[in-house]
């Protein structure tokens, strides 16, 4: 195997949470830290890859050589990484978007009224970024790989989303309670196969899981 095995190839990532606003001091998000995508980021940058890294609002430094682009909203995410998907040859989707985001945005702070009645809010279904970019024309449309975050049931969850988004490769999430931890598990789900990564299923620093990932991307897209 070359020591570079993305060499010449580009990438194009998303990571972290996405910030529906409901007013200008509060919003939807939650608990996606980003490490896992950054982590990815990097050790594509190391294999050789141009890498763009489209982040939602995260506290991590930008890995060496990456260029990246900051976005809050999932709107903002899509239109980050739709004009760039078609010039890339790998889309890797590891951003825990919002699934919902509040249906109007009020211009001020939304005011507790005296009256004890709490605020109800209509919410409406954000775009899915990656089965967009997996219905772009053969032509245009890079590589996909999607990510399951699932508390029950992963494989057969995983193997949905590889039918419903219209992707070759999803990639689950063993380890319990991932978000924010520094170490992971995998499973790498495809049409006719599921496997761990690491192949114990150990859990292992999401740095070393990262370059083993790349490593298996790169020989998929070989
Ligand atoms: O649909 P679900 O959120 O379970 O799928 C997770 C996968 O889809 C992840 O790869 C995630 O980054 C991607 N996704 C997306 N846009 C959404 C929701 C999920 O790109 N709106």
């Amino acid at each position: 195997l070359s020591p570079k095995p993305l060499a010449g190839r580009r990438l194009l990532i998303t990571a972290g949470p996405t910030f529906e606003a409901i007013d200008p001091v509060r919003g939807i998000t939650n608990l996606s830290s980003g490490k896992m995508g950054f982590a990815i980021a990097r050790a594509a940058r190391e294999a050789g890859a141009d890498v763009t890294l489209v982040a939602g609002p995260v506290h991590l430094p930008t890995p060496r050589g990456v260029t990246r682009v900051d976005v809050r909203s999932a709107q903002q995410m899509l239109d980050a990484v739709m004009p760039r998907a078609p010039l890339h040859d790998l889309f890797v989707a590891t951003a825990a978007v919002a699934d919902w985001r509040p249906a109007s945005l009020s211009e001020h702070k939304i005011k507790k009224d005296g009256k004890k009645v709490a605020p109800s809010f209509e919410l409406a279904e954000n775009p899915d970024i990656l089965a967009a970019v997996a219905r772009l024309p053969a032509a245009q449309r890079p590589f996909c790989v999607g990510f399951a975050a699932e508390s029950e049931k992963l494989e057969q969850h995983a193997r949905e989303k590889l039918a419903r988004k219209g992707v070759p490769l999803i990639v689950g999430n063993l380890g319990p309670a991932t978000f924010g931890r520094d170490d992971n598990a995998l499973l790498l789900v495809d049409a006719e196969h599921s496997r761990p990564l690491p192949e114990d299923g150990r859990a292992c620093d999401k740095q070393t899981l990262a370059r083993a990932l790349v490593a298996e991307i790169a020989r998929r897209l070989a």
